[in-house]
Parts: structure tokens; sequence; C-alpha cells
């Protein structure tokens, strides 16, 4: 069954309220609630005090009326008396105060005492609530974010991951590179943070101390998913990641977790009404790419956000539906909406939910309940079925860090590279999975582009090789194969270990900003691009397009190698959508990648498959009417009718069909 549903906080509420909750959330069409995930001072008030009355209350309430409970473990969340007690738990944050009880995030994800009543916690909630018929599933903390925490367990913890990586002293000052600026550490007492800024600091270690934070969260969630697992049956676990990417290792964090989840919040503001889809849509095969699985959704956007920033612009009519049914067409399983009612006390009171402070029921709510009523229609069908593509982008944990320690050139991010890269593809309506690790990168991918790809060591460098020789294409883009896996460069022209797969060499580069500059393809079309330019030389690689300005007017600036039966297409600059646009019709052209050029802006296309099954999701992500012309009249599963081959699309429309294969 799709899981339909809300975020509530009973502990916020009278409860008188719960039961009138529970009645019109039951009317609604929700079917799953999530609870408790920052309740930990009603839980456990005092050290070893517990307190689950209320909540097995609420649970039963939600039960009587037919609803499924997902509990937050509530760590994120550390009550007063355990940080007034054990002010270890609190994090060292640079250029932060550590923060206080009534805020959140205030922990250190190594302090011995934030481990030991996680601990505790998680295994009295684990214990209670394991086998509890109306509990599906777990959420550990929420959402993780890597801290640059410099207290004493975490410089003492990142010694220790440093011995172990490393050995010795001596190997870990040949790795780091430390003799430069006379930064040679002869005892390891001297390794840590300090208020250096960044940027003077060297990116080895700097790349270090984010892997051993990285894994001081999963460690730190391991204590966690042990209690949860220990003590209940047939629940599953997951965590509900931020919005935006962060640097945070989502293949390690989420290997131990049953499924991946995500907190989505499109933009309903006019200036980001066209970017943002898309965008999302990134963001969403992100999150299914974790685990190439499907996914659930722990909060989606169910009102205005504010608060600590000005409030957005009210969704437009039909946006709340559609982006409900964007991250369904993307591999969502579930669907929870942040959040039932706005809060009327703390720091989020203006961060609304699907219902007013008022407490009436009003627009919002209502294009929940339809979202509810299709889904719940078409959860059968739905439910498990899977996305499928033949393209394929790999997005890199260690060369986005890296790119984020040394930006490169003013203007370049990493991750908004990706987003022109994956917005291209939708564009052309080929589907698209985001791949974490090169053991992602399979055979039934026909393309892979590996933007960016700062970091290679020698293993990803030969999982790209042979997936080429092997018969795939794949695509890179500049400051690709620039690092070693310990953040040294490469002493090697660039592509680096590449070179040879791509059949180029940069033999010199122009990081030219935010200046713009033109490259020319065969045909003589002019395509503007920017940031960075690298001048090409071919060993055994032909151009397919050239710099068409500047001292290199001429020089190659895009080319293709042949390697084994595969192809290697390399871009030597950062060119404007519409060329990556037509290179990738192209290459979808060769390879036999369905693509099409007559979608209009907006337009979302996706599938879900279970065996011969298939369904088209057709959404308009817009605030224009839209038309798409479909190959054959296909039959609409939100209306049972038969749509015609022109489909209209309203504003915010949407269209689910059935494929017979
Ligand atoms: C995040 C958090 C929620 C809530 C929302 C809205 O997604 O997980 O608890 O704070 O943001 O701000
Ligand atoms: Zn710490």
């Amino acid at each position: 069954m799709i899981g339909i549903g809300v975020d509530y906080y009973p502990e916020h509420w009278d409860r008188e309220l719960w039961e009138e909750d529970a009645r019109l959330m039951k009317e609604s069409g929700v079917n799953v609630v999530r609870m408790a995930e920052f309740a930990w001072c009603r839980m456990e008030p005092e050290e070893g005090r517990f307190d689950f009355g209320w909540l097995d209350d609420a649970i039963d309430l939600f039960q009587r009326n037919g609803i499924q409970v997902v509990l937050g473990v509530p760590t994120m969340t550390p009550p007063a008396w355990l940080t007034q007690r054990y002010p270890d738990v609190l994090p060292d944050l640079p250029g932060q105060a550590s923060s206080r009880p009534g805020v959140r995030g205030h922990r250190c994800y190594n302090s011995p005492s934030m481990r030991r009543f996680t601990r505790i916690i998680t295994e009295r909630m684990a214990m209670r609530y394991g086998k509890h018929p109306a509990v599906i599933g777990w959420q550990t903390d929420n959402e993780f974010m890597l801290h640059m925490c410099r207290c004493r367990h975490c410089k003492n913890g990142f010694v220790e991951w440093l011995r172990n990586e490393y050995g010795t002293l001596e190997r870990l000052n040949r790795e780091w590179g430390t003799v430069v600026w006379s930064g040679e550490f002869s005892d390891w007492e001297q390794i840590g943070l300090h208020e250096t800024p960044e940027r003077y600091m060297n990116p080895s270690l700097l790349l270090d101390y984010r892997r051993f934070q990285s894994e001081s969260v999963v460690n730190f969630q391991r204590v966690q998913v042990e209690e949860i697992r220990k003590h209940s049956e047939g629940q599953w676990i997951t965590h509900n990641t931020w919005t935006a990417p962060l640097p945070l290792d989502l293949a390690a964090l989420y290997g131990e977790l049953d499924f991946a989840s995500i907190d989505y919040y499109p933009a309903s503001s006019a200036d980001k009404a066209v970017s943002n889809p898309y965008s999302g849509a990134l963001l969403l095969d992100l999150i299914r790419g974790i685990k190439g699985k499907n996914f659930w959704v722990m909060e989606q956007y169910g009102g205005p956000p504010g608060s600590w920033m000005p409030t957005w612009p009210s969704p437009y009519p039909g946006f709340i539906r559609a982006f409900a049914w964007q991250s369904i067409s993307r591999g969502a399983d579930g669907v929870l909406f942040f959040r039932w009612r706005s809060g009327v006390a703390g720091a989020e009171q203006f961060w609304h939910g699907l219902i007013d402070h008022g407490n009436v029921p009003g627009r919002r709510l209502a294009e929940f309940r339809r979202f509810a009523e299709e889904a719940g229609a078409l959860s059968e069908r739905l439910y498990g079925s899977r996305v499928e593509n033949e393209a394929a982008i790999l997005y890199d944990f260690d060369s986005h860090t890296a790119l984020q320690l040394q930006p490169q050139v003013d203007g370049f991010d990493y991750y908004e590279h990706m987003k022109a890269v994956h917005r291209s593809f939708q564009k052309l309506g080929i589907g698209v999975d985001v791949l974490h690790t090169p053991d992602q990168i399979a055979s039934r991918y026909k393309l892979l582009v590996i933007p960016s790809l700062f970091v290679i060591g020698e293993h990803t460098a030969a999982k790209i090789r042979s997936f080429v020789e092997q018969g795939g294409t794949v695509v890179a883009t500049p400051r690709t194969g620039v690092k070693r896996t310990n953040n040294q460069c490469h002493m090697l022209q660039l592509p680096g270990p590449l070179a040879d797969c791509f059949g180029v060499r940069v033999s010199e580069y122009d990081p030219i900003g935010p200046g713009v500059h033109a490259i020319q393809d065969e045909s003589g079309n002019l395509y503007s691009c920017g940031l960075w330019n690298d001048l090409l030389e071919t060993t055994s690689a032909e151009p397919i397009a050239r710099h068409a300005e500047s001292f290199y007017k001429g020089t190659p600036a895009v080319t293709r190698n042949r390697l084994g039966s595969g192809q290697a297409y390399y871009v030597g600059t950062f060119p404007e959508e519409a060329y990556l646009r037509s290179l990738f019709g192209m290459i979808a052209g060769e390879t036999g990648i369905e693509a099409r050029t007559d979608l209009p802006e907006g337009v979302h296309l996706s599938r879900r498959k279970r065996g011969t099954e298939s369904v088209l999701f057709v959404l308009n992500l817009s605030r224009e009417p839209n038309a798409v012309q479909l190959e054959r009249p296909m039959k609409s599963l939100l209306t049972g009718t038969i749509a015609a081959p022109n489909l209209e699309l309203e504003p915010y429309g949407v269209e689910i069909l059935e494929i017979d294969s």
C-alpha cells in the first residue's frame, strides 16, 4: 500500500484535539502518520524516568482509526536535563556558540554520553513499540547534518580513525603532503581542527575530516539501528535526509537502512517556478539512486515554509497535488506531508502545514484529499513498481566535498553542474538514474555522465574504462580526474587516469569564471559556454566542437573517442544547456535511448514498471497550460477515459497513463 500521510506532533496539542484530528485525517485519506521525532523530553522527562503513556494513547487512537504509525527516534533534540548533566553532549562548532535545548541539532555524534543516552531511549522505544501492530517503521534521528565538531571526543576519534587508516605518522605525512609549509606532524596529538580558516589548511586533512565526521554519523546512527533491529519484528528503518544534498556519504548512511527517505520542499515562488521542478526531479532521482530502489518522502511540501526566512508565497492551485505525484512518479512508495497543522508555538510557527492555525480545513487540505484519493485508488498498481532507466549520472561524495573545499573558479558549483546535466536529460524526456558509487555502474546503462569527477582513484577509473570497453558511452566534463583519493593532485595531464579512455590530453586550461565564451560544433552552430575552458589535444579522439574565441580559437573543445565497443565523449567546457541537449540527444540516437525534442518546458515524463505493466506519468509542473503529443491514445488511470494523442494539461495538471506492452 502506498503510504499517504502527515507528520503529526501529538505533544503539541491538547488531547481533545487528537480525536478530532485522527477522525479528519482518516476522512481525508491519511493511512500513516509520523510522530515522536522531537519528543524526548516527554518520553524521558528526567534521567531514567520514562513516560510512554501519552504515546501509547496516541498510537492506539490512530490504530483505532485504521492509521499506521512511523516513529522517529528523538535524538536530534536532547532534553535540558541531559545537556545540563552531561555537557559533553553539546558539539563544539566553529563560529557557533554551542546551541542549547529548545533549539535542535545540539548534539555531538561522537559524545560518549550522547551515544549512551541514545541507546537507552532507542532501546526503550523499540522494546515498547517494536512489535506494536500499528507501528510499521522507524526514522533514525532527523535530517542528519555533517558537523565540523572540534570537541575532544571528535579530536580523539579523528586521531583513532587516522591511525586505523594510515598506521604510521610517516605514512600520514606522506599521504597528506604535510611537508608543505612545514606542517609535518611528529606526534598524533598535534592533529586537529583549529581556528584557522579552511582555505589555508591542508585539503587532504580537510577531506579526511569530513570523511571521519560522515562516518561518525553512520556510527551514531548504528546505535539506533542495533536497538531497533534487536527489539522489533517486521518493521523497517529509514532516515529522512535534508532537501539540499549534503556533504554526507549517503551511500554509507543508508547502507544499514531498509530504504532511503527525503524531505521535499519544492519552491512555491514565481522566480523558481520554472527551474525548481527540474532541481526537484534530480533530488528525487538522487534519493532513489542511493539504494537503487524505491524510497519514501518523510516530509512533502504541505504549505508555505517560513519562520527563519520570509514566508514563501502560497502554492498555486494544483501545486501540492502535482508535486506529490512528482515524488511518486520518480519512485516514492510513501508520501507524508509536513505537517498536519501549522504549529501555534515554537520557532517554526510559520512553516505552514496542510491546515492553518485557525484549524479550519481549506484549500491545501482539499488538495491533499484529492491526491490521497487518487493515490489510494492506484496504490496496488503502483506500490513497489520500479523506475528503470538507461541513462545514469554519477554523483560522487568525495568529488562534491573536495570541490566544496576548493571551488576552482568563480561561479562554479558541483551540484549546480549536476543540475544542468540532469535538466538537459529531463527536457529530452530521458529518465536518469543517479549513481552514488562506481560499483553501481552497470552494463544495463547505455549512457553514463560523470560530471566533474574531480577525485578519481584506480578503482573508479577501472570501472569507467571497462564500462566503455564493453559498449557503454561515457561523457565527462571539466575538472575530471584532477585528484587522487588522498586529495593530492594526480601528477598526470588531465583527465588524469582517464586520459587514455577519452583519447585526449588537456594541454592547458583557462578558468574564465563568469565570462562568456563560445564553441562551434561540426555543423557550424555556435553555443555559449563559460566558467572553465579546457584546451584539448587529441591522441586517439576526434574533435566534434572547437573553441570559437580567444587565443585558442580552433582548438578542440569537445571530443569523441572510440574504445573497445563503446565511446567516450569529453566536453572541455561548461556549455549552455542547448548544447548539452543537442549532444545528449545525438548520443541517445546513437545508443538507442528514446528521446524527444518537443517537450514543452515544465512538462516532466517518468515511468514506473512492474513486469510487463508500465505506467507513464505526464506532469505539467508549471503555471502555464501545456500540451503533449502522445504516440497513440492511451488510457488514463486517473479518469478511466482514453486520453487523446494531443494531451492537454492545465497548470499543474497531472496525467497517469497505462502503457500496454
Ligand atoms: C525539516 C525538519 C522538520 C521541519 C521542516 C520545516 O525538514 O525535518 O522537522 O523543521 O524542516 O522546517
Ligand atoms: Zn564532537
